[in-house]
């Protein structure tokens, strides 16, 4: 048996301005994602039965910005999803003509163990879906030794969803097109600190542009080029000001309570929020650690609220890790 594990980070959007849908029913963007702490790992293991089957453990994220609490559970959403709907496993199976064709170790007859350690709620707006997507790619990738290059994973990528390229570069990039064609954006290596609040339910994000087709607000012409001032802010610790999200109308008609989180932050101190993608996540910046994890504490007492996180931005896409993290290293689920 070999093993590779992988993670990939969730994301949120510092800028998201979509346009009208076009033929393809998508909608043209042009977002700046960033790839934030809050990351799902990905254990790919051979085994001798043949086929692709998968287990997903998911943990609370922690709002004092450690490791995730608790035992894990399995998820209930996940565990009913069908093995060919979980995008971990769409992602290995999109590899498998590749390993056949190369006739490399692990061709498609071969027998594949994915387990997938989920920190990032479901249906959220954080790209937890396509992180586990990315991580995927990379530790299949590695364990069928494919040789893809980055460009090549990110094309895969693309046809699995439109966020996965953005979990597999991370950092702060540009996304045109469907949101997937990706710019890295130059960066000063500065974190800054977010509070996550999640919902007890999740939006659908088909669901959400539906809406904002209803509303009329696609724009008719998206920007050409990041403004100035957003690249220089962008690239120091805080971009406040150009915190901005089309989509935000849209969830808030679908869920107008979302907007008492928003405010609640910025009485607890935050600088500003923003709903994540499509949400219901909402995410607010703070000027530190510890001023995220009073934002959180304010948010514990909100009803809507479910649970809490703290993270940072930005951090690295996807990549290979020696080892399960501590909190994910909870023996043989296999
Ligand atoms: O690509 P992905 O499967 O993640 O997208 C989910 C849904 O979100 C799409 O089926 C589409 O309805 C909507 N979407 C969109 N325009 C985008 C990205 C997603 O309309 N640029």
């Amino acid at each position: 048996m070999r093993e590779v594990i992988a993670s990939a980070p969730g994301k949120v959007n510092l800028l998201l301005r979509a346009g009208r849908p076009v033929d393809d029913g998508y909608h043209p963007l042009f977002t700046v994602f960033e790839a934030v702490s809050l990351r799902e790992y990905v254990a790919a293991r051979t085994r001798r039965k043949p086929g692709i089957s998968v287990q997903t453990m998911v943990y609370r994220p922690s709002s004092s910005g450690g490791a995730p609490a608790g035992a894990p559970d399995l998820a209930e959403e996940l565990a009913g999803l069908p093995a060919e709907r979980h995008l971990a496993v769409r992602a290995a199976r999109a590899l498998q003509p590749l390993a056949a064709a190369r006739s490399s170790w692990g061709a498609s007859s071969a027998g594949l163990q994915l387990t997938v350690h989920k920190t990032i709620p479901a249906a959220g707006g954080m790209a937890g879906g396509s992180a586990d997507a990315a991580a995927a790619l990379v530790a299949v990738n590695e364990l069928w030794q494919l040789g893809l290059s980055p460009e090549q994973l990110q094309a895969v990528g693309r046809t699995l969803g439109a966020d996965v390229p953005a979990c597999l570069v991370g950092e702060r990039a540009l996304g045109l097109g469907r949101g997937d064609h990706m710019t890295v954006l130059d960066s000063d290596g500065s974190r800054r600190w977010w509070a996550f609040a999640f919902s007890h339910s999740g939006l659908s994000t088909p669901a959400v542009f539906r809406e904002f087709d209803r509303l009329g607000l696609g724009e008719s012409e998206l920007p050409a080029a990041l403004e100035e001032g957003f690249l220089l802010q962008a690239g120091g610790e805080r971009t406040p000001k150009h915190l901005r999200n089309d989509l935000a109308a849209a969830a808030l008609s679908l869920r107008p309570e979302l907007a008492r989180i928003g405010q609640e932050a910025l009485a607890a101190g935050a600088e500003a929020w923003v709903i994540s993608g499509s949400g219901p996540t909402i995410a607010a910046l703070a000027d530190s650690e510890e001023a995220a994890q009073a934002v959180c504490g304010a948010w514990r007492v909100l009803s809507e609220v479910s649970s809490t996180a703290v993270a940072w931005g930005p951090d690295a896409g996807a990549r290979i890790e020696d080892a399960l993290p501590g909190w994910a290293d909870v023996g043989d689920f296999g």
